[in-house]
């Protein structure tokens, strides 16, 4: 059955390889290297980062270069204006997550975004300048680089400023997307430099705002950006549009070191990001429901495979949407909703037979709980750390609001607040008093940065964009490597699905095979193949058993796996 797999993803499978002596016999792989590799959504950002190696930099030192490319190569999502999540592995084992989240600024409130009747009123949360969560990435990076970097700043910086400066050759993808937005740019803002034109495959946009930006704080550090002339431009504009944000807010702003969600799955330890994402604990809820039915009996992405996964998600999203938030605000029961007895009792009722009806589904009883576009690269280096990174500005561009005088977008992250019980969000996500809007508090997440070990070593560093399909999407990919054993890139191209409790269908990519369609809605599945062209995007490194690394950089976007 593996071989079939492998069979049928070599044709699917479009291979980034630089020309590799090694030979796999039958397997598509990716790009395989003997030391280092950087995997990211843009072929500029994974050669910046892996440059930065090559000098002698670490993991962290290529993090910070290669996320500063991401700002000017893929601006719908790297960002300055918005906030990530870090995961780290160092070569002695220490493990470590980051939290650079956004927070909602201190004039927030819980019923912002509802209007007179109490209705939600998505615009304000999801474009414009009220959309605008306090920016991380920023002090996240600088963290960083305090804990672990090892060049000089300066050094770090400059790529990013040298491409900031001589623009950026635009990719067909990228043209459809800036296209896309145009309208939405002229709604959230009085200009920007992305309005001048349509743009098409080849063209180059430069940066010149940025450029100076980025030199600032490259002479003045985090200050320049939190207190300095950026912090100054960034609340003048965003006042100036009608947002909330302040200068007190942008002072006020700090990372969180937290500790990673940590958990077995056959012999694997997974290490992900805690809340305020909601990646480690629903993966744990996820594949730890999922580990006694023994999956790779089942073929990949055959029925009983996808009726498994989509029970467990289920339950698991259910959870998601009433227990999580923000733990600096709410007390979450982390060890309850990851136990191996209560998540036995929330597959109890799963039927073979019949899809459970998220109707008839809702969150799990604990006892004693009283209370509530996107981009990831992963990176090893050649000394044995690895990072795994996903930031964000939420939606493609995020609030659309484009920081004149500073050359750079704002995130929309007010939008991951449930803004009221009940309603969905953007990415169709309920959720309930653990993670209504306050001041300073962080907005739940799905963001999922992971690190796989295996018998105490450094095994796989994955991640991926796409929201609510980011948990899941992280998921697929650890089964398709351990339970079937496919090489990276076989990994990432295989078609995805996701189940998210409400709404209650199955949504596949519109490469999924349709052949299990039948007998899933004959036992009462129902499946959405409407707007799911592509679900997720993931970069991922796997470390091989001769110790060599092979990327797989996801071909849905213009993703790129480059190393030494
Ligand atoms: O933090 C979250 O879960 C979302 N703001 C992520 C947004 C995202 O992945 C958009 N990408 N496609």
């Amino acid at each position: 059955m593996k071989n079939l797999v492998r069979l049928f993803l070599t044709a699917l499978v479009c291979v980034q390889c630089t020309p590799s002596n090694k030979t796999i016999p039958e397997k598509s792989h990716g790009l395989i290297t003997e030391k280092a590799m950087v995997v990211s959504a843009r072929n500029e950002a994974s050669k910046i980062g892996v440059e930065i190696m090559k000098q002698g930099g670490n993991a962290f030192d290529a993090m910070i270069a290669t996320d500063l490319a991401l700002l000017v190569s893929y601006p719908s999502a790297g960002n300055i204006g918005g906030g990530g999540f870090m995961v780290y592995r160092q070569n002695n084992g220490a493990i470590g997550a980051l939290d650079y989240r956004e927070k909602a600024p201190s004039a927030a409130t819980k019923n912002m975004y509802l209007d007179a009747q109490g209705t939600v009123n998505s615009d304000k949360s999801q474009i414009g300048a009220l959309a605008v969560g306090v920016p991380g990435t920023i002090a996240g990076l600088f963290e960083v680089y305090e804990k672990f970097g090892t060049l000089p700043f300066e050094k770090l910086i400059a790529p990013a400023i040298e491409l900031a400066e001589k623009g950026v050759v635009v990719t067909e993808k990228q043209a459809q997307n800036l296209n896309k937005h145009t309208d939405n740019f002229k709604d959230a803002n009085r200009r920007t430099i992305l309005l001048d034109k349509v743009w098409k495959k080849g063209d180059t946009i430069k940066y010149p705002k940025l450029t100076q930006t980025l030199k600032r704080i490259q002479i003045h550090g985090r200050d320049e950006f939190y207190k300095g002339e950026t912090a100054g431009y960034i609340v003048d504009y965003v006042q100036k549009l009608g947002g909330i944000l302040s200068k007190e807010d942008l002072a006020a702003y700090e990372v969180k070191w937290r500790d990673p969600i940590t958990f077995e799955y056959k012999n694997h330890k997974i290490i992900s990001m805690p809340p305020p994402s909601s990646g480690g604990i629903c993966m744990a809820q996820i594949l730890k429901s999922i580990e006694p039915y023994n999956i790779d009996q089942y073929a990949h992405n055959s029925t009983p495979y996808m009726q498994v996964i989509v029970e467990a998600e289920r339950r698991a999203y259910a959870d998601r949407s009433y227990f999580l938030g923000d733990p600096d605000f709410v007390t979450i029961p982390t060890d309850s909703l990851t136990s191996i007895t209560y998540l036995a009792k929330r597959m109890a009722n799963f039927d073979w037979k019949k899809a459970t009806q998220s109707s008839e589904l809702s969150r799990g009883a604990i006892p004693g709980y009283e209370s509530n576009e996107t981009t990831h690269y992963s990176i090893v280096d050649q000394f044995g750390n690895s990072v795994a990174v996903t930031t964000t500005l939420n939606s493609s561009y995020g609030s659309k609001v484009y920081v004149e005088k500073g050359g750079f977008f704002l995130n929309n992250e007010m939008d991951d607040f449930s803004a009221k019980p009940g309603t969905p969000n953007v990415y169709g996500l309920i959720g309930a008093e653990a993670n209504a809007i306050a001041p300073q508090k962080r907005m739940l997440s799905s963001m999922s940065p992971t690190i796989v070990e295996n018998n105490g070593q450094l095994k796989m560093v994955l991640g991926s964009p796409g929201g609510s399909t980011i948990i899941t999407s992280v998921i697929q990919n650890i089964l398709n490597v351990l339970e079937y054993d496919m090489t990276m890139q076989e990994a990432v191209s295989a078609p995805r699905f996701h189940h998210q409790w409400l709404p209650d269908s199955i949504k596949v990519e519109t490469s999924f095979d349709t052949l299990n369609f039948p007998s899933l809605k004959r036992l009462g599945y129902n499946i959405d193949q409407s707007n799911s062209p592509i679900i997720g995007k993931v970069d991922a490194i796997l470390v091989l058993p001769d110790g060599t690394l092979e990327g797989g950089a996801d071909p849905r976007g213009d993703d790129s796996a480059v190393g030494f």
